[in-house]
C-alpha cells in the first residue's frame, strides 16, 4: 500500500487516537494471568497488540470482543497451556521480549518467532539476564545457529522448568534503559523464588510497574530502581476492568503535523500522559510550540490522561539527548519531520537504541530527509537536521517501519507537489487510523493499494 500526500490547508479539529500500544500489550498479558474475567476497553486494533492477543489465545486463554470491550477469561498465574505450535510475534519486539520473561517461568516449552524485521532485533539483552536467573532460554546467531551467548536474535526457544526447579532471584544493573527488558525481567520475577532488583541508567516507561502495583503485586520503585519480592505476596490477582488511554506515540504524529503546517489548531483527546512518555511535549515547547493540557484525569490502571491542544507557531531547532531522549524514544521520527521545518539545527544525541528498532531509524530518517532535500548529518548516536529550507516532494519507502512511514507522510504535508510513501501498510502496526485521522483534520492524504 502507498500513501499519496500533498501540501494542503491548515489542520483543524478534535480527534482521538487508538489506545496506547505499550499499555495494551501489558493489559492483555496481565488479564490472561488474572483469576477470572477481565474487561479491557480502548485497545488499539494495531497489529502489534493483536500479536500479543493471538499469543495468549494460543496458550488456552479465551477472549471475546463486544464493541470497544475485550473480554479476557484469565487463567491465573499457573493456568497457561503449552501452545500447539510456535508463537508468532509478528513485528512486535514488545510481544517477544515480554513473553520471553513470562514464559521462562512456565512448566512447558515454547518457541517464539517474528517477521523479518523482528528477526534482526537483539535478544541477548533478555536471554542473558533470564539465563542468570535459571531460565532455559536460547536464541539464534546471525548465521542462524541456536546459541545461548553472544549476539542473539529470534527465534527464541524456551525449555520448561522441571519439577522442583524455580527461577532464582535476580539483581541486575541494566546496561541500557529499556522498558521491554525491565518488563521481561519483572514478569519472570512473578515466578521467581527470590526478589528481582533492577536498575537502569535512566527510567524508561514504567507502565508495567504501575499496573503490577495496581494489581497488588509487592513492587517498589525508587528513581531508576525497581524491586519486586514475591515472598511477601499471596500470588496472583483477581479480574479487573481497565480503560487504555490514547497512545501518545500516535498522538505525536498529529501534534507534529499541526506544528509543521501553518495555521493549524488541533486537539487530541484522551491521551496517556505518563511522565515517562511525555518527552515530545517538552521538546515541542523547547522548539517554540504551544502545547496545552486540558481535562487531566487519573485513568486506570494508574495512568494519567489529558486532552492535548496545539496551535501552530514557527519552530526553532533544539538539542535532544539524555533523559529526555529516553522519554520520547519512539517519537524521534516525528521529531525529525518537525526539525525539517524548524529554523536552524536540531541535534539528536544518545540515540544508539534507534538503530535497533523496527529498522535503523537513524539511517532511515537520514535517507527520508535527504529525499525531501533536507540536509542532515548522521552521527553514530543520532542525527543533526538543518531545517527551515524548502522541501521538495519525494518518493520514499517505509523500510517496513510504521513510524518512518508516518514521519515521511508528515513531510509530504509541507513539501511542494505530490509525495508518495511506499510500503505504508506497516502503519497498521500501531496507528491503523492514521490516514482517516489526518483527513478528518483536513490533510490531503490518500491510501492506494
Ligand atoms: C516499549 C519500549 C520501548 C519502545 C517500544 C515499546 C514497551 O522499547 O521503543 O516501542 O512497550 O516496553 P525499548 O524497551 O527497547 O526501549
Amino acid at each position: 500500500m502507498r500513501l499519496r500526500v500533498r501540501r494542503g490547508p491548515a489542520l483543524r479539529g478534535r480527534v482521538r487516537v487508538p489506545g496506547d500500544k505499550s499499555i495494551g500489550h501489558r493489559a492483555i498479558l496481565l488479564a490472561a494471568l488474572a483469576r477470572g474475567r477481565c474487561v479491557v476497553r480502548g485497545l488499539s486494533g494495531g497489529a502489534d497488540n493483536l500479536s500479543t492477543l493471538a499469543a495468549i489465545g494460543a496458550m488456552g486463554v479465551r477472549t471475546s470482543r463486544e464493541g470497544d470491550a475485550l473480554r479476557v477469561e484469565g487463567v491465573g498465574l499457573r493456568g497457561l497451556r503449552m501452545p500447539a505450535k510456535v508463537i508468532d510475534c509478528g513485528n512486535s519486539g514488545t510481544t517477544m521480549r515480554l513473553l520471553a520473561g513470562l514464559l521462562s517461568g512456565q512448566r512447558f516449552g515454547v518457541r517464539l518467532v517474528g517477521d523479518e524485521s523482528l528477526s534482526r532485533r537483539p535478544m541477548g539483552r533478555v536471554v542473558g539476564p533470564l539465563r542468570a536467573r535459571g531460565a532455559h532460554i536460547g536464541g539464534t546467531t546471525a548465521e542462524g545457529r541456536p546459541a545461548t551467548e553472544g549476539a542473539l536474535y529470534p527465534p527464541l526457544s524456551i525449555a520448561p522448568l522441571v519439577d522442583g526447579e524455580a527461577l532464582l532471584g535476580l539483581e541486575y544493573e541494566m546496561p541500557v534503559a529499556s522498558a521491554q527488558v525491565k518488563s521481561c525481567l519483572l514478569l519472570s520475577g512473578l515466578y521467581a523464588a527470590g526478589p528481582t532488583a533492577l536498575s537502569e541508567p535512566v527510567v524508561s516507561r514504567d507502565h508495567t510497574e504501575r499496573m503490577l502495583m495496581a494489581l497488588g503485586v509487592p513492587l517498589h520503585t525508587a528513581g531508576a530502581a525497581v524491586y519486586l519480592d514475591p515472598s511477601e505476596w499471596g500470588g496472583g490477582w483477581d479480574g479487573f476492568s481497565w480503560m487504555i488511554p490514547g497512545d501518545l506515540s500516535s498522538a505525536a504524529f498529529v501534534l507534529a503535523a499541526a506544528s509543521m503546517v501553518p495555521g493549524s489548531q488541533v486537539v487530541v483527546e484522551g491521551v496517556g500522559v505518563n511522565p515517562t512518555r511525555t518527552g515530545l511535549l517538552d521538546m515541542l515547547r523547547f522548539m517554540g510550540a504551544r502545547v496545552d493540557l486540558a481535562r487531566r484525569s487519573e485513568g486506570v490502571p494508574g495512568e494519567p490522561t489529558a486532552d492535548l491542544a496545539i496551535a501552530h507557531t514557527p519552530l526553532r531547532g533544539a538539542l535532544l539527548g539524555g533523559e529526555l531522549l529516553v522519554r520520547m524514544i519512539d517519537e524521534v521520527p516525528a521529531l525529525c519531520a518537525m526539525a525539517a521545518t524548524a529554523r536552524g539545527c536540531t541535534e539528536i544525541r544518545d540515540a544508539q537504541e534507534l538503530r535497533v528498532k523496527e529498522t535503523d531509524r537513524v539511517a532511515a530518517m537520514a535517507a527520508v530527509l535527504d529525499a525531501f532535500g533536507v540536509p542532515s548529518e548522521e552521527l553514530e548516536d543520532g542525527l543533526v537536521v538543518t531545517g527551515g529550507g524548502p522541501l521538495r516532494p519525494a518518493r520514499v519507502h517505509s523500510r517496513g517501519d510504521h513510524r518512518v512511514a508516518m514521519a515521511a507522510a508528515l513531510l509530504g504535508l509541507v513539501a511542494e507537489g505530490e509525495t508518495v510513501v511506499e510500503g505504508a501498510e506497516c502503519i497498521a502496526t500501531s496507528f491503523p487510523t492514521f490516514v482517516p485521522t489526518l483527513r478528518a483534520l483536513g490533510a490531503v492524504i490518500e491510501e492506494e493499494s
